[in-house]
This record gives C-alpha cells, structure tokens and sequence, in this order.
C-alpha cells in the first residue's frame, strides 16, 4: 500500500518535472529559451534548488480547464543559493499554458515573496509569461493585485529583480516596474501594455513586438528596464552578478570581496586625464575604471540617458554606488532622463546601505521649451530630493565642471555629502566665463577700445578668480583639493571613517517625492 503511494507520487513529481510536456519544451528551445527549471538551476549554485508548490494544480472548470491541469500550474518556486547566500526565486513555465498567470501561480509566488520578506533574502522573478490567464477571468487579475502588493511592501526591505526572458504584457508589466532592476533578453522578451494588434486598432500604428517593447526599447529609450543580455544564460550571469553588490535586505551590508587590487595604488594617469581644452570630452568609463578596484564596475542603465552613468563598483572588496556626468555624451548636461536616473540610483543605493560616491562634471541642466514642457524641474528637483534624503556615506569629486543648479544638486555639501574633494582642474562657479562676461561686465567691455581684447582680459580674470576650486575650498564647500592620483587612495581612506557614520532625518510617514 505504502509503496503504491510513493509510486503515485513519484510518477506525480516526474510529470510536474516535464512541465507541459516534450514537444513545449522542444518549441521553448526552438524558440531560443531556456525552460523554467534550465533557468533556476543555471541561477542557482548547483544542488542548492529546494522547490516549494511542485505538484499544485489550478481547480478551475469553465472552458474545459479541468482537462488542462498540470502540476505547478506554470510556475516553478522556491529558495536556493546564489554564491552561497539565500534567495527567493519563481520561474513562469511558458510550456504550461504559455506561462499564463492563475491564482494557484499567483498563491506561489505569494508565498515565495512572503517568506523571502520575512527571511530577509532577495526575491528574484523570472517572467515568461502571456499574461493573465484568460479563463480565469477576474481571479486572475486579483492575483495580479497580491503580487503587486508584495512589491510595494518589500521595497527597498530586500532585493528585488524582474528578468524577462518571453513576453510580458499588460498589467503584468507592473511588477517589474515596482522591482528595483529589470534585466531583458535580446530578442526573446518583450514588455507593453498592449500589443500591436491593440495598438494598430486604437492609434493605426504599425508596429512589431520589438520596436514596441523590445529589449532594445526598453533599455534605450522608456528607461523601463535597467539591463540587457544576449540570451538566457547570459541574463541569468548578469543577474547573479548584480546581486553580489546587494545585501540580502536593508539591515545588512553587501559582504566584503577579497580582492588583489592595492588600497594604495596611486593612478599616475588620472593627472593628465582631464584634457586642457575645457570642451574637449575625456573618457569617463576609463577614468572610474582607474579609481574603483579592477574589473569591478557595473553600469545600471548603460544604454539610457548617456550623459550619466551610474552603476555599482567596489573599492577595497567593499561594494559602492557611484553617480558621475559623462562629458562624452550631450557634454554631461543634466535632463529629464538623466534626473531619473541618478535619482532613483541614489534611493536604491541608500535604501541596501552602498555609499554614494559621485565624479561631477557638468555644465547645468539643459535648458529650452522640450525640457521645460516635459517638466525639467520637477525631475531635476528629484537629484536634491535622492541626495538629501540619502544617509549612506556620500563622497563627491568635482574633476571638472561644477556649474549653476547642478553644482548643488549633485552631492554639495548642502545635499548632506560627507566630504567634497576636488581636482585642481575643478571649475566651480555661476556659470562659464563667457556667460559671466555680459552680465559683470558688459557695459565695460562695449565700450572699450578693443572689446575683444577687453572679453578676454575678463575671461581670464574670471577664470583665475573664480573659475577653479579654491574660492570653494576657502569657505568649505570643497573640503580637500587633491591630486587626481591620489583620489582612489583617498576614497578608501575616508570611506573607512565613514562607515560607522550615523545620520537621522525628521521623522515621517514617507516625504513627498517630485515626480
Ligand atoms: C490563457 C494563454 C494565454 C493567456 C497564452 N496562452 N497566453 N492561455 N491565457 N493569457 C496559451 C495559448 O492558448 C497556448 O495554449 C499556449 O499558451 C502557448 O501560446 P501560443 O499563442 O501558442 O504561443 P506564441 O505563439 O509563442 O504566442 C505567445 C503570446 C500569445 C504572444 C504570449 O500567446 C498571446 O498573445 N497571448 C495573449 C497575451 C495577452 O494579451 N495576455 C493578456 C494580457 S492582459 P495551447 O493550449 O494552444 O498550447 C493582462 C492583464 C493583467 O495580462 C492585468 C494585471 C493588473
């Protein structure tokens, strides 16, 4: 007797294991994916996988349901280990019902979602699915509704990661976009509200699936997801390499990495890498490159809003955030975008505890009607917003330009950054000489002898005056100015005292976030 139901239950295991059978797999692999199961176990460190839900099965009976049930309902969940910490993890198998969202799945990855919060381990979702399962009608939308919840009430508690490796459409895209990362595949993914059959019948455009929600789209253009990868595996890499800059949930810190780069390792090039000419660019990947322990920077959003960068490094072992404007593209001015991104950057780095440290160089914020009308100001307020609410430790060097608005926004003392350093090649001021020339001396310079030579007399006076880093240095604005090759050897010396720094903010329910 006993033997029998072992055997039933052995012969259910099998069948949930083969997830909707041979030929879906072999359409899944036709199509260039990975199953649910490939993708947990490459996720995963090896043998770490224990599944939660494996044999549970939908009840629903409208429109023959009962004829298509399979055990896991098109969802595999559960916990394992990724480089030996614990996580939470659901993979959507698009072999059952095209991964179709139920409120048996929906209740898996509730529980996977719950425990993972109380646990305090990151929650990673792997999304292959057609969305709410038609013939569950409402159910299925109230499903959706408990997921959401769950991702706003972990958020910024423990990690979250999105990676979409199918379709995801509809309101199913409202996960993602409540996780802290999205990572698509090239290719295989996509994410819209509606698709192109309903897009065509509301607005007449044509449209495919890629130029609608592609991967291509998404980490380009809308800003919607943060990272892009070639296929699956490539996308599961990326995503365990993220979560080794994260800590398991906000009361950690993000583990130490041995490393072989030297604490004191002073970076000759950094002296010349700032070219004389002000308006020449410089390679800015290069100059973090030099600055942050070998091999360790990660751009979060590398293909949007160029004009910054931000991402994850580490220095010493020790995981850190950094911000920086990049002079190689739109001359690192501040935009709607690129307020976005640094601002949602500094809220995540300060909700997993990384310190912030920002390279400025930039000219102000862009001005004319496309950025007013697209409303500049409430985005850009969101840079003092993600700065000032920020309690990490916060180290800013101005190698450049610090000029106007964004002198202040990005990570000024007045934005509560610990320590400002400066290089000698900093510019801090207003603005530009030749912007500062009419106003303080306009009259003077029209009406003399040679006004060319009198613009230039004043552009040199302002620059020895007023365009470098010393008057801020003078009333503390620039804590330091230091020798660019020393500037690695001196975050990490600072980062040491700050460490244990501690800073309160008033007390509230939450502040009111310009968005
Ligand atoms: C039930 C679904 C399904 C769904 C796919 N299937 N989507 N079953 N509900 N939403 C089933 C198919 O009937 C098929 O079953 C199997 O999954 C594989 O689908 P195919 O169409 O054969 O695969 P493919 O050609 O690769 O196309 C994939 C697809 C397409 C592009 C995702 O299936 C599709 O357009 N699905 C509907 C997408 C959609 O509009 N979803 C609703 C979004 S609105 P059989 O038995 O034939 O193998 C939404 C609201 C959420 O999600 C709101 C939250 C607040």
């Amino acid at each position: 007797m006993a033997d029998q139901r072992l055997i039933k239950f052995r012969e259910l295991r099998e069948k949930s294991l083969l997830g909707g059978g041979q030929s879906a797999i072999d359409k899944q692999h036709q199509s260039g994916k990975l199953t649910a199961r490939e993708r947990i176990d490459a996720f995963l460190d090896a043998g770490t996988f224990q599944e939660l839900g494996a044999l549970a099965q939908h009840t629903k009976v409208d429109f023959d349901m009962d004829k298509k049930k399979f055990p896991g309902d098109g969802v595999v969940t559960g916990f394992g280990e990724v480089e030996g910490r614990p996580v939470g993890v659901f993979a959507q198998d698009f072999t059952i019902l095209g991964g179709s969202f139920s409120s048996v799945q929906a209740q898996k990855i509730n529980k996977i979602q719950d425990l993972s919060l109380e646990a305090g381990i990151p929650c990673i979702g792997l999304n292959d699915s057609g969305g709410a399962r038609v013939q569950e009608g409402v159910y299925s939308l109230a499903a959706y509704g408990e997921v959401f919840k769950r991702n706003v009430l972990a958020s910024g508690v423990i990690p979250q990661i999105s990676v979409i490796m199918g379709p995801c459409a509809g309101g199913a895209v409202y996960s993602p976009a409540l996780t802290d990362f999205t990572v698509m595949v090239d290719g295989t993914s996509y994410m819209f509200l509606t698709g192109p059959g309903v897009v065509k019948s509301v607005t007449g455009e044509d449209v495919t699936q890629e130029e609608l929600g592609g991967a291509a789209v998404h980490t380009q253009r809308s800003g919607v997801a943060h990272f892009r990868a070639a296929d699956d595996n490539a996308a599961i890499e990326l995503t365990r390499k993220i979560l080794s800059y994260l800590p398991q949930n906000n009361n950690e810190d993000t583990p130490l990495v041995a490393t072989t780069d030297s604490p004191t390792r002073v970076e000759e090039e950094l002296n010349t890498i700032i070219p004389e000419d002000d308006n020449k660019a410089y390679d800015l990947v290069h100059l973090l490159d030099l600055v942050f322990d070998t091999g360790t920077v990660l751009q979060v959003q590398e293909e949007y809003a160029r004009n910054a960068v931000v991402g994850f490094a580490r220095l010493d072992g020790r995981a850190v955030g950094f911000v920086a404007n990049n002079p190689g593209y739109m001359s690192g001015v501040l935009d709607i975008d690129s307020s976005d991104k640094i601002s949602r950057f500094c809220r995540i780095a300060d909700a997993y505890n990384l310190p912030i440290i920002t390279f400025e160089d930039c000219p102000g914020y862009l001005p004319g009607t496309q950025q007013e009308y697209g409303g500049v100001i409430r985005h850009g307020a969101k840079i003092i917003y993600g700065y000032t609410e920020a309690t990490v430790p916060k180290v800013c060097i101005v190698t450049r330009k610090g000029t106007g608005g964004a002198y202040v926004a990005l990570s000024s003392i007045q934005m509560r950054a610990d320590v400002v350093f400066a290089w000698p090649s900093a510019q801090i001021a207003v603005m530009g000489p030749a912007g500062a020339a009419p106003l303080v001396r306009g009259k003077e310079i029209k009406a003399a002898p040679d006004p060319k030579k009198a613009l230039a007399d004043f552009i040199e006076e302002y620059r020895e005056n007023f365009f470098n880093p010393y008057r801020a240095a003078d009333i503390g604005q620039v804590d330091e100015v230091i020798e660019p090759k020393d500037t690695r050897v001196r975050l990490i010396q600072i980062l040491q005292v700050l460490q244990t720094k501690v800073q309160t903010s008033p007390n509230k329910k939450h502040g009111i976030f310009p968005s």
